[in-house]
């Protein structure tokens, strides 16, 4: 048994959640949070079916201890990122006996550790617990244990080799902008991810639908990560009310936000403003900016109905290396994602079919004139004139 030994966040790197107002005492649930039975072997675990299902929850309960040693002890140069709940740290376990291993030996893993201060704490834990335990799908990301000990809480995912979007877009000093390629590949995996929670037989409501929460493996396939806000849906497109809203401003919906009615539709709204972002390579919602331009979706709504205005706000860092109809295609789908009224947004195949049309108009580069010293040379005639003229000059 040992004792949580990571430092607490600092609170400029933790993002602002919607009153996540978890205020209730923070205890070690009695019982455990679902039926779950141990695994025994990674590999299985991690392979992933063509297509979603949902599996009997078959979760490895981790010994603290073995965290720790998986992740020398929450050392600090394996934190991955940070959130609301905690931090994020990378370990390495065998795949067979999911006991902790060398670095480099076995496999990666992502180990989401509460903070003491945690705002999100239980309830989330229990939430990511039910929901993403359950699913299979190859665009949610596998949770493949949990612990909780000595009011300790902790989350074990596959660990995801890129990521998350939100650093690929907005990070200054990090990894190489994203093409317009990847950015098209990033949304249709989310969409897909987000597609199979809204058709199960009981919709599941993500609720926290954004940039951080995408997280891209090595070949840019996008898998959704937190459950812990997810809520069954309402039937026959009414709404869930809650008690406490939840999520993330600048994502969340606005009706939503303004009456605690929830809406399979309130997470297009969601995918809506991270389009935007891949869009303009601007976050959702930034103090540092102007007034005027803080909150993105007003800022930039106005630009996405012409082409001249669109080329504007196009994120700059992708160099003009796009379609523009394709574009176009897009900042149309964003105006429907982001209607006033619930009702009128697409569903989430709808979604995802008109991003997999974008994603067939390929980009045909301009070759400049100047530069274009490879064409043919235009004919001439001894006169001096080319070929190409319609009239000969009298
Ligand atoms: N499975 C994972 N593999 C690799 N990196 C991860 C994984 N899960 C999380 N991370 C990294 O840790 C960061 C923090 O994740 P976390 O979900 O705790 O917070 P967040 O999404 O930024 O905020 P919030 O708490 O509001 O959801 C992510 O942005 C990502 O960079
Ligand atoms: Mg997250």
């Amino acid at each position: 048994m040992g004792n949580c030994l990571a430092k607490q966040g600092d609170d400029d790197q933790v993002k602002k959640k919607i009153t996540a107002a978890t205020n209730k005492p923070r205890t070690s649930p009695a019982t455990a949070p679902v039926e779950c039975s141990i695994i025994h072997d990674a590999t299985a675990a991690l392979e992933a079916p063509c297509t979603g299902k949902i599996v009997k929850p078959n979760l490895k309960m981790f010994p603290l201890d073995d965290l720790k040693t998986a992740t020398r002890n929450f050392k600090p140069d394996t934190i991955l990122g940070e959130g609301g709940f905690g931090r994020v740290f990378k370990g390495w376990i065998d795949p067979k006996t999911f006991k902790p291993s060398r670095v480099g030996v076995g496999i990666p893993v992502a180990v989401k550790k509460s903070s003491s201060d945690s705002l999100q704490g239980l309830e989330e834990w229990q939430s990511e617990v039910k929901f993403l335990g359950k699913f299979s799908h190859p665009n949610l990301v596998k949770l493949l244990g949990y612990c909780w000990e000595e009011s300790c809480f902790l989350l074990v995912y596959e660990y995801m080799q890129k990521g998350s979007l939100e650093s690929h877009l907005f990070r200054k000093e990090g990894p190489e902008p994203l093409s317009w390629d990847i950015r098209l590949k990033i949304a249709i995996g989310a969409a897909r991810g987000l597609a199979f929670l809204h058709n199960l037989e009981k919709s599941v409501i993500y609720r926290d639908f954004k940039s951080s929460n995408i997280l891209p493996d090595r070949d840019f396939n996008a898998k959704l990560s937190d459950f812990g806000l997810a809520k069954l849906g309402p039937i026959n497109g009414r709404s869930h009310i809650t008690t406490r809203v939840m999520g993330t401003y600048g994502y969340a919906a606005p009706e939503y936000m303004a009456t605690g009615h929830l809406y399979v539709k309130s997470d297009v709204y969601g995918f809506g403003v991270v389009l935007l972002e891949i869009l303009t390579g601007l976050i959702a919602l930034d103090k540092n900016r102007p007034t005027y331009g803080q909150n993105l979706v007003g800022y930039a709504m106005p630009s996405l109905s012409d082409k001249k205005s669109l080329k504007k706000i196009m994120d700059p860092k992708m160099d003009q290396q796009y379609s523009i109809k394709a574009a176009l295609l897009i900042a149309q789908l964003i105006l429907t994602c982001l209607e006033s009224d619930p009702k009128n947004r697409p569903s989430m195949e709808d979604v995802l079919s008109t991003l997999e049309k974008a994603q067939s108009i390929k980009h045909k580069p301009k070759v400049k004139k100047a530069l274009n010293k490879e064409q043919p040379k235009p004919i001439h005639y001894s006169n001096g004139y080319s070929k190409s003229r319609t009239h000969s000059p009298q």
